[in-house]
């Protein structure tokens, strides 16, 4: 199972971090985000609003289905990937899972008004709403191979940690 799943709320470095693991450990990096706005040819803002919720979580679920089976890949998942349907176990059968962990605070510090076309959920950018979802999220989040608080670290320390846990849990496994 030579796979790495990057889960973690939006903001959290997903996207960044697998990137800098793609070139370290040669493996291709896929976006589930950016993916799934070219295959619909269209942003997430407007897939929820023209679609709704409930369409996009499909799309997710119907996408994490095909990646689960590609080796050599790094994949950086949506914020919410991991809370719907048997998302989180279809990774954990597949590949070593890392949450990136972030305070609300260094999160709400990292959403830059650019970012949001991607995030309908966070419209208002609100500590509280962050608060909130990451509340509910966690338990999912937590459960986690890999729990990494990631929120003053640089990007290629954060990837070096996650590759010496990797290599340790490939041979386990
Ligand atoms: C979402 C996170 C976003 C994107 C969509 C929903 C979520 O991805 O998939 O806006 O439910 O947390 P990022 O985590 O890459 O921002």
């Amino acid at each position: 199972m030579e796979k790495i799943y990057l889960l973690g709320f939006m903001g959290a470095g997903k996207s960044s971090v697998g990137r800098s693991l793609s070139k370290l450990l040669s493996y291709k990096h896929i976006d589930m985000d950016e993916l799934i706005e070219q295959r619909e040819g269209r942003t997430i803002k407007d897939i929820f609003e023209q679609s709704g919720e409930e369409y996009f979580r499909e799309k997710e679920r119907e996408l994490l289905k095909e990646l689960s089976l590609l080796k050599k890949v790094i994949i950086s998942t949506g914020g919410g990937v991991p809370c719907f349907f048997d998302n989180l176990e279809l990774m954990k059968k597949t590949g070593f899972v890392v949450y990136l962990k972030n305070e609300p605070s260094t999160i709400l510090k990292r959403l830059n008004a650019s970012e949001i076309s991607r995030r309908p959920l966070l419209k208002d950018k609100k500590y509280n709403q962050i608060e909130e979802i990451l509340k509910k999220r966690a338990p999912f989040y937590e459960k986690a191979d890999l729990i990494l608080k990631s929120d003053d670290k640089k990007i290629d320390d954060i990837s070096r940690e996650i590759i010496k846990e990797y290599v340790k849990w490939k041979k386990r496994s």
